[in-house]
């Protein structure tokens, strides 16, 4: 499938959550079984690309995806997870969201120094969170060059941030 066949699966819900928010939802992409394995073969050959040797998620959408690229290239997958999740003595950074703000929390241990690790979410908007888990892998020891992610909204401005923070961005389709 071509990227603007996959586009086609995401779907657009009108102020969800809040009023004048455009919500791009990919439960009818992932819902698609060729929908969801185009995807994610398109985001292992960027990952592999990229010389990954391991795939950070975010919580929880970037789960679905950065596991299933994990999967795919045989490489360890990271849990970057929302806060009081870990059963550990975990680092964290706070983070600003189009609608509203959290915070990212990582296991310290679950990096080598040095590692190549590659950033995978669903979606990047403002890029808070992707600067965040950005932010926190380098924390940890991590090198960080490359994201991925499935949509992304450029008029947000999240590309450009990344792009500005040393790390480069690749997504599969484009809403305006
Ligand atoms: C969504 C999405 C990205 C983030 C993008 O996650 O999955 O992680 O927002 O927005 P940003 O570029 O402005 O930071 P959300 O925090 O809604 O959590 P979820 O994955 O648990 O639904
Ligand atoms: N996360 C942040 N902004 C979003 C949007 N417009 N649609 C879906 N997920 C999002």
């Amino acid at each position: 499938m071509t990227p603007d066949e996959l586009k086609l699966l995401i779907r657009t819900v009108p102020d969800f959550p809040n009023a004048g928010i455009q919500f791009r939802d990919i439960t009818t992409l992932i819902g698609n079984g060729r929908g969801l394995a185009a995807t994610v073969q398109m985001l292992a050959e960027a990952a592999q690309a990229a010389g990954a040797a391991g795939i950070a998620g975010m919580e929880a959408r970037g789960f679905i995806f950065g596991a299933a690229v994990a999967v795919q290239l045989e490489l360890p997958f990271i849990p970057i997870r929302k806060p009081g999740k870990l059963p550990i003595a975990t680092i964290g950074v706070d983070y600003a969201l189009e609608y509203g703000s959290d915070r990212l929390e990582i296991d310290p241990d679950a990096i080598e120094e040095g590692d190549n690790v590659v950033i995978v979410d669903d979606l990047i908007a403002t890029g808070g969170t992707a600067e965040a888990a950005a932010k926190l892998l380098r924390m940890a020891g991590a090198n960080v060059e490359q994201s991925l992610f499935v949509i992304d909204l450029p008029d947000l401005g999240g590309a450009r941030l990344l792009e500005d923070n040393g790390v480069s961005v690749f997504s599969i389709m484009q809403f305006e």
